[in-house]
């Protein structure tokens, strides 16, 4: 692609064939909209926004863009806001992961087509944030990120509570039998108190932490609270820093490299972080041209211990996270694990920056130190074996332990669909000692749902089974728990090995070992394997690209062709 060496508003002209032309005419318009010569020979800094009704995640976010708007005027800047596709995890079939590439496609395009000579990106819910990162890695202009902030907490018959962790678990108890129709009516009004993300280390609270280590954000920007004054500031400060750097032409591509990618990892782990984090860094790695695996995603597992006492590892939330010093107190906590020559978004190096950063505090108990950590190293770990020769990951800091070295009978669904159909059937006579096998759940296969953390069948969660192994080609929600191999890789629909899978093979996962495998003799794999044949993918439109370019999860999810 050719890019006009302009700037400002003069930058990716509308081709008439006379690009003075093109100047001209650009003037004339925006007079209209009451802009003189002064007003459009500023920097132009874009705000992509994704409020919408449909995602009460980013709620606040037309006060948000008010603030950025402020801070743009204040640095010298004018501002231009311009909508994009919103992703709500709610209100998405069948998956906002479906639609992530998509936002990150028309995010690009907007920032290449339009002229601006910066880019904040104004994201929140789950996949808002990783598609925008995407983007700007791929359009490499001046870029900062904003989210929406998290909620604050609820209160239930005197206990606190928040999305989404303490949803899922009050879910549990109603099928249970635990609770009844009016208790799960009182805890679904006071689960949201107020717009903004999902209040725990869930993925958008993990994304948005990430960032902030990335680079891509001004300090201390991912934790203050949605429709806080604190969050206000961040967007003033954030719209002044977009006028900063597309003066200096700091680029995304510039702070998106392996170092800072592994110290994101660092960050990941210890906040016991979402697993969906690690699909999204590696897509982002993957458009930034940086070389990043599942097997780096492990390794740097094993350095880092837990520090962060968030739930779903922990019993905190995000407000507890911010009150402790949030992201900037937990990179001092971990400080001798990072590489600290990177740059930040100001152009400082990133030790330079904690030299002004104060460690966690004594009065606080959410971030701890290395010295005195909440939990072991090797939280997330990737397994493989004939069930994923590719990989797939577990989440051992919120399995049960006495089932990380388990072996059982399968119990196979099909989709997503079939194992909300059949899994509370007693007919099936599943036991608490079966692997639960859900499939066709990947990325070509249902645009890679949430569905992996299947729920207990009802007859046995009433007789208090709380976790039974389960593994899938499917991601879970970063407000899940409980003993759940995810990102089969090879996933079923394109011939990955869950695929061959029957009802009453035994299999076994062994997380010491790393491993995961179907104990069926490899003739018999190899006749199942013959007698393979692929599903159709959609006909027409989005899902037929996606299905056809997908890359698998190991990969990133990503489009091949980005
Ligand atoms: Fe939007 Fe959880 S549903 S952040």
């Amino acid at each position: 692609m050719t890019r006009s060496t302009d700037t400002g508003i003069n930058r990716n002209l509308t081709s008439y064939g006379d690009p003075e032309f093109s100047k001209y005419i650009r003037r004339a318009f925006l007079a209209a909209a009451g802009y003189d010569g002064e007003d459009v020979d500023r920097p132009i800094i874009g705000i992509a926004s994704t409020a919408s009704d449909y995602n009460p995640c980013h709620g606040h976010m037309p006060d948000l863009i008010e603030a950025v708007k402020r801070g743009v005027f204040e640095g010298g800047g004018l501002p231009f806001v311009f909508p994009t596709l919103s992703l709500n995890e709610i209100f998405f079939s069948p998956t906002t992961m479906l639609f992530r590439n998509l936002l990150s496609m028309e995010t690009e395009e907007l920032i290449t087509a339009q002229p601006m000579d910066a880019v904040v990106l104004m994201g929140g819910c789950d996949k808002t944030v990783p598609a925008q990162l995407m983007a700007a890695a791929s359009a490499n202009i001046p870029a900062v990120q904003v989210v929406s902030g998290a909620m604050r907490t609820g209160s239930w018959q005197g206990e606190r509570l928040g999305a989404c962790t303490d949803c899922r678990r009050y879910w549990a108890q109603f099928r249970a039998g635990e609770l009844s129709d009016e208790q799960i009516e009182g805890v679904t009004q006071s689960l949201c108190s107020t717009p903004g993300t999902c209040m725990v280390m869930g993925t958008a609270s993990t994304m948005a932490s990430v960032v902030e280590t990335l680079g891509l954000m001004v300090s201390g920007g991912a934790t203050p609270l949605s429709g806080t004054g604190d969050r206000l500031r961040v967007g003033v400060r954030s719209g002044r820093m977009a006028v900063a750097i597309a003066r200096a032409e700091h680029r995304p591509v510039q702070l998106l490299t392996r170092a800072s990618f592994l110290n994101a990892l660092t960050v990941l782990h210890a906040l016991g972080g979402s697993t969906n984090a690690i699909v999204h860094l590696l897509a982002i790695a993957r458009r930034a041209g940086t070389r990043l695996t599942l097997e780096d995603m492990h390794d740097v597992s094993q350095q880092v211990p837990l520090l962060v006492d968030c739930k779903p590892a922990g019993v905190g939330y995000m407000e507890d996270f911010h009150e402790a010093g949030g992201v900037p107190a937990l990179l001092k906590a971990l400080e001798p694990l990072l590489d600290c020559s990177v740059p930040t978004i100001t152009g400082q190096s990133l030790g330079d920056y904690l030299k002004t950063v104060e460690p966690p505090q004594s009065w606080q108990s959410t971030i701890r130190t290395l010295d005195d950590p909440l939990g072991e190293t090797g939280a997330l770990i990737v397994v493989r074996g004939n069930l994923a020769p590719d990989g797939a990951v577990l989440k051992v800091a919120a399995a049960s332990p006495e089932l990380l070295a388990h072996r059982g009978p399968a119990v196979v669904f099909d989709s997503a669909g079939d194992a909300s159909a059949r899994i509370d059937d007693p007919s099936l006579n599943i036991t608490p000692d079966h692997v639960m096998i859900l499939r066709n759940a990947g990325p070509v296969g249902d645009g890679f749902p949430e569905a992996g953390s299947l729920p207990i069948p009802k007859y046995l969660a009433q007789k208090g089974v709380k976790d039974m192994v389960r593994i899938s080609d499917a991601r879970m929600s970063g407000t899940s728990y409980g003993t759940v191999v995810l990102h089969c890789s090879p996933e079923a629909a394109t011939g990955g090995p869950l695929a061959f899978v029957r009802d009453g093979d035994m299999v076994e996962l062994n997380a010491g070992e790393r491993r995961i495998d179907l104990l069926v003799d490899a003739a018999e794999l190899a006749r199942r394997r013959e007698a393979f044949v692929p599903a159709p993918i959609p006909e027409r439109g989005w899902r037929h690209l996606y299905a056809k370019c997908v890359l698998p999860a190991h990969l990133g999810a990503d489009l091949d062709f980005l």
